[in-house]
């Protein structure tokens, strides 16, 4: 008998464990990659290598923010002819962000 409740303590240890690892959360998602893998700037480096699309697109918001400041018309659009997944520029869009200050 004694064997017997051993046996079911082990067996109890097991399953618990095997249910702990089937409960622990997922790993974070890994973030979406930038599309460019080269780039002109460093606020889009930096922001790509760091966090992906979602970081770059913090980076950006808050540099629009501030270079509002010179040109209020700016929007994304200024210089994006679409937005996500792609983010393609328009022609003059990395002279746009450098003339105003953008790194
Ligand atoms: C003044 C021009 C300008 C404006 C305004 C602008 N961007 Fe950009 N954006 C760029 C340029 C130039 C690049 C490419 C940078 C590089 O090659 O290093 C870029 C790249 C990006 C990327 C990286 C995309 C990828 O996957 O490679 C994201 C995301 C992005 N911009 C989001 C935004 C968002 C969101 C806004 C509006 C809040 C915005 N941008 C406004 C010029 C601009």
């Amino acid at each position: 008998m004694k064997k017997f409740v051993m046996f079911l303590a082990i067996g109890g240890m097991l399953v618990g464990a095997g249910m702990a690892m089937a409960d622990a959360p997922a790993a974070p998602a890994a973030p979406v990659p930038c599309t460019r893998t080269k780039f002109e700037t460093k606020t889009a480096e930096d922001a790509c290598k760091k966090g992906g699309q979602e970081e770059a697109k913090k980076a950006f918001k808050a540099w629009l923010t501030e270079a509002k400041a010179k040109d209020a018309t700016l929007t994304c659009k200024t210089c994006h002819a679409n937005m996500a997944p792609k983010f393609d520029l328009n022609p003059d869009a990395l002279k746009k962000f450098k003339d105003l200050g953008g790194k």
